[in-house]
């Protein structure tokens, strides 16, 4: 992805999300220099900020989401089984824009509509290898109300619905007849190591630095900021 167009998708966000009555926090709109600046070890090193991915493949209207990670806990504290073991995100899909299918081995996610358009999610169970199962009723939470469909079959939430996902449930999600405010509240986030797709693609843009950048991306964290 060009970096204009990262400035261009963070600004529409802003926007979008704050049409809302969400406000992202301070560091949101620190500049490149003051990410550098301040360095802050709570920030740079729990990944919090900008998260805008085309999932590497340079067709982010059609495969692509906004994302931006609030707070995020600690790994040792969810190996000693107490403390900041939670993590919250806030996220868009616009319509028809696709979040491929994937699953998470460690997180658990609360995937929430909160707001816009409808939120369609396909949803498979993993199989013996892990792979997506294409036979077996998938069952999930919505808003503590279990709900069973068939493997592949498409949950549709309305704002205020939400699904609970576990470790091995394969999803895939889009906004459906427009563009979706999403909030996932979690277990302990890490985009590094937590991400199995599907198919051969990557979870982060390659960025062609073609203007400076807005605010940094979670991503530019490592090149950036050293
Ligand atoms: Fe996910």
């Amino acid at each position: 992805m060009k970096r204009s167009e990262v400035n261009d998708i963070m600004r529409a966000a802003d926007e979008f999300i704050r049409s809302f009555g969400f406000i992202l926090p301070p560091f949101a709109y620190w500049t490149p220099d003051e990410m550098k600046a301040r360095r802050t070890s709570g920030i740079v090193d729990a990944r919090l900020g900008w998260d805008i991915t085309d999932y590497g493949q340079g067709d982010f209207a059609g495969k692509g989401l906004f994302l931006f990670t609030v707070r995020n806990g600690s790994e040792a504290d969810l190996k000693r089984g107490g403390g900041m073991c939670y993590a919250e995100k806030i996220m868009i899909s616009r319509q028809d824009q696709i979040s491929p299918m994937h699953r998470h081995i460690v997180k658990a996610e609360d995937i929430i509509n909160r707001g816009g358009a409808t939120l369609a999610l396909k949803l498979h169970n993993s199989d013996a290898d892990g792979d997506v199962c294409q036979t077996t009723d998938v069952e999930v939470a919505t808003d503590g109300v279990i709900r069973r469909q068939k493997a592949g079959d498409i949950l549709r939430l309305a704002p205020g619905e939400s699904v609970t996902l576990m470790p091995g449930n394969w999803h895939a999600f889009w906004g459906e007849g427009g563009d979706v405010l999403i909030g996932e509240v979690s277990t302990v986030n890490n985009d590094l190591t937590d991400n199995i797709f599907d198919e051969p693609i990557g979870r982060f843009s390659d960025i062609d630095e073609d203007v400076p950048p807005l605010h940094l991306l979670v991503s530019d964290y490592p090149k950036w900021l050293g």
